[in-house]
């Protein structure tokens, strides 16, 4: 059997060379057609059978082993963000207003590695895998869209997998929980209508400046309050919008957010007292109101057998690793919809190297 780690170690010039290649290149969602053509190109040389275009800019190819066994499902994000990069590395991004500040590339990099590896053991590897480069991982619905195209059939895997590097984690750990491992998202636009007037006449007027204030203070109890200690939640107000002078009593307010959950019973509790604040502090101030809450990504649940799988696998495999398996973060992902229809396993690999001072947040 192939030693997967001295392999990785045999390769690394090659790995290096591309995450810096992608790094110099980013490209945001959706736009990602340099990053999906060297994908291609590169896997097409190995020989597997590949399908350019899915999903705008996504990547599908099909590693067929000579045994039998199952189709095991591999999906690396490709898009970056629009961040000024101003690490000052010697591969920063050429593309000014644009940087890989959360990892994408180096997920592509890693992704045609382990082609390049599994390819070499093509005869002796039970099963299929099917490697997924996917767009638009930054809140633009690129998994939605795969899985739309048809990614989860022809074949449909029995397993999925992903990872994350992860910056929050030292370089030699690896990450995970069995179970809720990362958070369901939705977000939430709030509108509030009065009625404008002089800021020196209030009484001729309906503030909705004060049912917006009142509104995000009493949107603090629902975590406080309404969601067990035991259990996580998030309600966050993350923008305010109302007015536009000193004297002048506006007629509209407008707040937006983010919810953040597990359990299906703490989302709808979410939904249902974001509702019920919203609709009754607006009544209280006279205000007029309307809710809109958008459903982003389910949470991200790992698989219990096959999580605690890959615990061992990658103590036997990386030599000295340290495996954190109680991992879980508040953030989300678009890989928990393919994960909520076929079991799966996402995982962090710890990229943080103090040292070098190469320990900034992601999205930094
Ligand atoms: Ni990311």
């Amino acid at each position: 059997m192939i030693d997967f780690f001295q392999e990785a170690q045999n390769l690394f010039e090659f790995t290096r060379m591309l995450r810096r290649d992608f790094h110099r290149h980013p490209e945001i969602g959706f736009t990602e057609i340099r990053t999906a053509g060297i994908v291609a190109r590169e896997l097409v040389q190995m020989g597997l059978e590949v399908t350019s275009g899915i999903a705008e800019t996504g990547v599908v190819a099909l590693l067929e082993g000579s045994k039998p066994g199952p189709v095991v499902l591999l999906r690396f994000d490709m898009d970056a963000l629009p961040v000024f990069e101003e690490t000052g590395a010697e591969y920063t991004s050429l593309t000014p207003g644009i940087m890989h500040a959360c990892g994408h590339d180096g997920h592509v990099a890693i992704g045609i590695t382990v082609a390049r590896m599994l390819n070499e053991i093509r005869d002796d590897l039970p099963g299929t895998v099917k490697f997924v480069f996917q767009p638009a991982e930054e809140g633009q619905g690129g998994a939605e869209r795969m899985i739309k195209a048809g990614v989860l059939n022809n074949p449909a895997p029995a397993h999925t997998l992903a990872l994350h590097l992860w910056n929050e984690m030292p370089v030699g750990t690896v990450g995970f929980v069995p179970g809720a491992m990362m958070a369901g998202a939705a977000l939430f636009s709030i509108k509030l209508t009065g009625r404008g007037g002089h800021g020196a006449i209030p009484d001729q007027t309906i503030d909705p400046i004060i049912a917006a204030t009142q509104i995000v203070s009493a949107l603090q109890t629902i975590v406080s309050r309404n969601i067990s200690p035991m259990q996580s939640a998030v309600v966050s107000v993350t923008y305010i919008k109302a007015g536009e002078t000193y004297n002048v009593i506006p007629q509209s307010a407008e707040l937006r957010g983010t919810l953040r959950f597990f359990e299906p019973e703490v989302k709808a509790k979410l939904f249902i007292r974001l509702e019920q604040i919203v609709e009754s502090v607006a009544k209280t101030f006279e205000c007029q109101s309307e809710l809109k809450i958008t459903d982003l990504t389910p949470p991200v649940v790992n698989d219990i057998e096959l999580t605690t799988r890959l615990g061992r696998l990658a103590e036997s495999v990386v030599p000295d690793i340290k495996v954190d398996s109680s991992y879980r973060l508040m953030v989300s992902e678009d890989m928990a919809l393919m994960m909520e229809q076929v079991p799966g396993c996402y995982f962090l690999v710890g990229s943080a190297n103090p040292e070098k001072g190469l320990n900034y947040g992601h999205h930094h």
